[in-house]
């Protein structure tokens, strides 16, 4: 999609990091933003920060409830009459190897990440395919979607769900001819508040403890660390869709490491640690 301009974009997890940064570019574009997610304050800096002028929406959504997200759909066409970018960018981290991670984390991490994103998908795209004009979903997996991260199990296994449902969204989007592009974000460490995902963790899916606190302060330091800032992702991101990209990868180095991946599956060798 080339031309941004007068046309809406949808954003989940956009009160906080690279969320708010599509945000911002998005307006910037001159389009007209819907800004979701659980966190209402941070929405409201979002929206604090937009050019002044452009055109938005605030809703809180909670993207691991598909009522949620289909009220989000409902108030995206009450309000704008469309949606033609559909960021599904909300997502969460628990640190661990999965012999730690308990029900609990597993169900949190996956209604948010996986779940979120065919909320997303189920809600917007029939919406987008009887508006029939052109539209792109953009869904923000990770760098550890494509490789396997020791220390980050759940969260790892989530992102691969995401980079694989991404490419059957394209594969059947293509086979039904629809005017819908999609693509999958795949950054690497970048400094957010990833790490501090916890806060907006449900009572009901608490962590009965805290994660290992020498794993916990690598993560830190890597995302505090990140070479690309959330606005440099978020630009590899607006850039990928006007250029109608799939993949995006925005940190070029760990193309190695995703080759190496492959490699292992087709030499049917052990797996290589991505982060020796
Ligand atoms: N920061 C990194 O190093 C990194 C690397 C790769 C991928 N990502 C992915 O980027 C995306 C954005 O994360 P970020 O790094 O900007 O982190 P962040 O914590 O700064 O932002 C995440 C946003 O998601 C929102 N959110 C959490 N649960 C939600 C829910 N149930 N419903 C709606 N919104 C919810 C949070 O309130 C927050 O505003 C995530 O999918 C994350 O997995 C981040």
């Amino acid at each position: 999609m080339k031309d941004l301009k007068g046309k809406t974009a949808v954003v989940t997890g956009a009160a906080s990091g690279i969320g708010r940064e599509l945000a911002l570019l998005c307006a910037q574009e001159g389009m007209h933003t819907v800004l979701a997610d659980v966190d209402e304050n941070g929405l409201r800096e979002t929206a604090g920060l937009l050019p002044p002028g452009a055109r938005h929406t605030e809703v809180k959504c909670d993207v691991a409830r598909p009522d949620s997200v289909e009220r989000l759909a409902e108030q995206t066409y009450a309000t704008f009459g469309a949606a033609h970018l559909l960021f599904n960018n909300a997502g969460v981290s628990v640190g661990g190897p999965a012999w730690t991670a308990t029900p609990e984390d597993w169900k949190w991490v996956f209604d948010v990440n996986l779940m979120g994103v065919a909320y997303g998908i189920r809600s917007f795209v029939p919406r987008m395919l009887k508006q029939g004009d052109e539209c792109h979903v953009v869904n923000t997996a990770s760098a550890a979607g494509l490789v396997s991260t020791p220390g980050v199990s759940l969260y790892t296994v989530s992102k691969h769900a995401v980079v694989a449902l991404s490419e059957c969204l394209h594969h059947d989007l293509q086979l039904a001819r629809a005017s819908i592009r999609v693509s999958v974000l795949c950054p690497a460490f970048t400094n957010t508040r990833i790490v501090d995902s916890a806060r907006n963790r449900p009572a009901d899916l608490a962590a009965s403890g805290p994660a290992s606190e020498a794993l916990e302060r690598r993560l830190r330091e890597a995302v505090r660390k990140g070479r690309l800032s959330a606005a440099d992702v978020a630009r590899c991101a607006v850039d990928a869709v006007k250029a109608d990209r799939f993949y995006i990868l925005t940190h070029p180095a760990i193309k190695g490491a995703v080759e190496t991946r492959l490699r292992d599956i087709l030499e049917e060798r052990l797996p290589t640690n991505p982060m020796p």
